[in-house]
C-alpha cells in the first residue's frame, strides 16, 4: 500500500474592504510613509469595522469562500482547526461557531494558538490527522483581528497589522503530492518580547491594566527582528538541506508577511530569485494566522501541480519553523 501524504486540495480567503492606508497613519501617530514603506514595506492594511464581528466573521467568510469553490458538502467536512490569536472570546472556541455556521456538523473543531507560526502549526497538525488515515477533510482556517489587540497611538505596532483570514482544505494524497517533511521550532526566550501583558491567567483584567494599556500587543520590535531573520532563514535552509534540494528546485517561497527586509533575508539565504517569493505585505500588513493562507489565496493561479512550495513563519513566543510542501492540483 503507498503512504498516505496530505495535500491541499482547495483554499479560500478574505479580507475586510476598509483600507488603512500609510498617509492616513501620518494623520493619527508621528509616523511617514517613507519611513513605513522602507522599514516594513507595507503600503496598506485592512481592518474589519462591523460592528459586533470578530475573527470568526473573517474565518467563516474565507471558508465559505474555499467551499463555493470547491463544491464540497462541507457535511463531508471531519475537523475544523481555527489557527488565531484572536479568538471572538475566551473559553468558547471560535472554531466550534465557525464550524457550526458553514455546516460542518459533522466535524469536531478547536482552535490552535501558536502566534505568527499558528497557521504553520496547524499545516503540520492537520497533515498527521490525514497521514494516520484517521480523517479525509480538515479544513485549516488563518484568521486574526488583529486590530481588537492594537493601541492605534503606539507607532510601532500599529503600523504592521492588520485584519484577514484564509483557508486550505487538507485530503490524502496518494501520487506523493503534499507535505514532505516539516522542521518546527519553538522557545520560551520570546515570552517576553513579543505579549499582551494583561487578560490572561498572570494577570487578569483589572481597571489599571486597561487604564495602563496593558491590554495591548507589546513588541520589541529590534530583538524580535534578530531572532525572526536567522531563525526563519535557518529553518528554510534547514529543509532545503534535510530533503536534499536548493533554491534551484524550490518553484515558490510562502513566507510570513512580518517585515519585508524579514523577506528578503530569508529569500537571499536561499538563494532565490525575486520572482519565487510571494508578497503581499504591501497591501495587508501582518495579519498574523493569515499571512500564509492569504498568499496561498492571492497566489493558487500561479501554482501547478508537483511544484515545490516552501513555507516560513516566525513569532510570539518564540514559534518558528518551515514546511515543505508539493503542490497537488492546477487551478484555472
Ligand atoms: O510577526 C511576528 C514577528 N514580528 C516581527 O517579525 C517584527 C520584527 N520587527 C520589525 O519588523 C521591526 O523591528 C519594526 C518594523 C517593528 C521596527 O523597525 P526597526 O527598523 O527595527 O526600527 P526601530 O524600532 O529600531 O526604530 C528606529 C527608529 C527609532 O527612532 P530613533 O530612536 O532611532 O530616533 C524609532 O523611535 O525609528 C523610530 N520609529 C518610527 N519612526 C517613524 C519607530 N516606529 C516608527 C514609526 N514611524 N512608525
Amino acid at each position: 500500500m503507498s503512504k498516505i501524504s496530505a495535500a491541499i486540495t482547495a483554499v479560500g480567503g478574505y479580507v475586510p474592504d476598509f483600507v488603512l492606508s500609510n498617509k492616513v497613519l501620518e494623520t493619527m501617530v508621528d509616523t511617514n510613509d517613507e519611513w513605513i514603506t522602507s522599514r516594513t514595506g507595507i503600503k496598506e492594511r485592512r481592518l474589519l469595522k462591523k460592528e459586533n464581528a470578530g475573527t470568526s466573521y473573517m474565518a467563516i467568510k474565507a471558508a465559505e469562500d474555499l467551499i463555493a469553490k470547491k463544491n464540497i458538502n462541507p457535511e463531508e467536512i471531519d475537523l475544523v482547526i481555527v489557527a488565531t490569536i484572536t479568538p471572538d472570546m475566551l473559553v468558547a472556541s471560535t472554531a466550534a461557531y465557525t464550524a457550526t455556521k458553514i455546516g460542518a456538523i459533522n466535524a469536531f473543531s478547536y482552535d490552535l494558538q501558536a502566534a505568527c507560526s499558528s497557521f504553520l502549526y496547524a499545516m503540520s497538525t492537520a497533515a498527521s490527522y490525514i497521514e494516520s488515515g484517521r480523517y479525509k477533510k480538515v479544513l485549516i482556517i488563518g484568521a486574526d483581528k488583529m486590530s481588537s489587540i492594537i493601541d492605534y497611538t503606539d507607532r510601532s505596532t500599529c503600523i504592521i497589522f492588520g485584519d484577514g483570514a484564509g483557508a486550505a482544505l487538507l485530503e490524502p494524497n496518494n501520487e506523493g503530492l503534499g507535505l514532505q517533511d516539516e522542521y518546527l521550532r519553538s522557545d520560551g526566550i520570546g515570552r517576553n518580547f513579543l505579549k499582551i501583558d494583561a487578560g490572561g491567567s498572570i494577570l487578569p483584567a483589572s481597571h489599571e491594566t486597561l487604564e495602563e494599556g496593558k491590554h495591548f500587543v507589546h513588541q520589541e520590535g529590534k530583538t524580535v527582528f534578530k531572532y525572526a531573520v536567522s531563525n526563519m532563514a535557518g529553518a528554510c535552509t534547514e529543509i532545503l538541506e534535510r530533503n536534499s534540494i536548493t533554491g534551484e528546485d524550490v518553484d515558490w517561497l510562502i513566507p510570513h508577511q512580518a517585515n519585508l527586509r524579514i523577506i528578503d533575508a530569508t529569500s537571499n539565504r536561499m538563494n532565490l530569485p525575486e520572482e519565487k517569493v510571494l508578497k503581499n505585505i504591501h497591501r495587508y500588513g501582518n495579519t498574523t494566522s493569515a499571512t500564509l493562507p492569504l498568499l496561498l489565496f492571492d497566489f493558487e493561479k500561479k501554482f501547478k501541480k508537483g511544484d515545490n512550495l516552501v513555507f516560513a513563519a516566525f513569532g510570539g513566543g518564540f514559534t518558528w519553523g518551515s514546511i515543505y510542501l508539493k503542490w497537488a492540483y492546477n487551478s484555472n
